[in-house]
């Protein structure tokens, strides 16, 4: 059975609503990264990162998975491939979209975590900076987010999956933020055979061996019907 390992980024969430992070002005929903999507920037205002990520939660709430997402849970609901999703994304839209197999490298919204004793729960609609740990009583809980500076989650079980993969395919990313950027390099230098589909060529096109353009909900089904057929 090919192993496909399925690297995914804004980009697939993108049709479905939810904005991608590299805006020409290089804010994201009108804050800078470094006040909202750092450890510093928690610690310098954590009612104003509870705020952005309740907001960020409501509307992933309110998106629906869109053809790119069930594309892939068809893919791996087909049961010829053995496929493992790695998304960059913090919504559950390859959740609700039917992919079973899928590891958040960088957190989810859905996720409480107790930056005191690193317990985990399920997050609440809207999440406070009183909130206190279910475990340890602390009110010290942060959204179960990776931020800059921090170690993206599960990444031995990852590359160990890349390595062993037939082939890798990387959808709606950008190709700026490490390791994923990288997972397209350990590929090829572990001879797995690699392609890109995305909006436009990213950083990291050059590495692909097949690279297609164009909307994630157009190139993603065609892909996976070819796969099928
Ligand atoms: P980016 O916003 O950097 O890139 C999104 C990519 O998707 C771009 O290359 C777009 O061309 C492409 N794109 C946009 N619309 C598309 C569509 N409809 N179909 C296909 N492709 C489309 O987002 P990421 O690469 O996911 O990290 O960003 C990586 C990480 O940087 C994020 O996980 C986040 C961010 O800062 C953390 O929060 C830790």
């Amino acid at each position: 059975m090919a192993k496909i390992v399925i690297l995914t980024g804004a980009g697939i969430s993108a049709e479905s609503g939810i904005r991608t992070f590299r805006a020409e002005d290089g804010l994201w929903e009108e804050h800078r990264v470094e006040d909202v999507a750092t450890p510093e920037g928690f610690a310098a205002d954590p009612d104003l990162v509870h705020r952005f990520y309740n907001a960020r939660r409501a509307a992933v709430t309110a998106a629906e998975p869109n053809a790119a997402h069930c594309a892939l849970a068809d893919l791996e609901a087909d049961g010829r491939h053995e496929v493992l999703v790695v998304t960059q994304n913090v919504d559950d839209l390859h959740e609700r979209g039917g992919s079973r197999h899928v590891i958040h490298m960088h957190g989810t919204l859905n996720g409480a975590l107790c930056a005191a004793c690193g317990h985990r729960w399920p997050a609440p609609a809207v999440m406070h900076r009183t909130d206190s740990c279910p475990s340890c009583g602390v009110p010290a809980t942060r959204p179960d987010i990776v931020w800059f500076g921090e170690m993206p989650y599960r990444m031995e079980e990852i590359w160990t999956a890349l390595r062993a993969a037939d082939l890798f395919v990387s959808i709606g990313t950008s190709g700026n933020v490490y390791p994923a950027a990288g997972f397209v390099q350990d590929a090829v230098r572990a001879g797995v055979e690699t392609l890109e589909l995305n909006l436009e060529r990213s950083s990291g096109t050059r590495w692909f061996d097949t690279a297609r353009h164009g909307p994630a909900t157009e190139i993603v089904p065609a892909w996976v019907r070819e796969m099928l057929a």
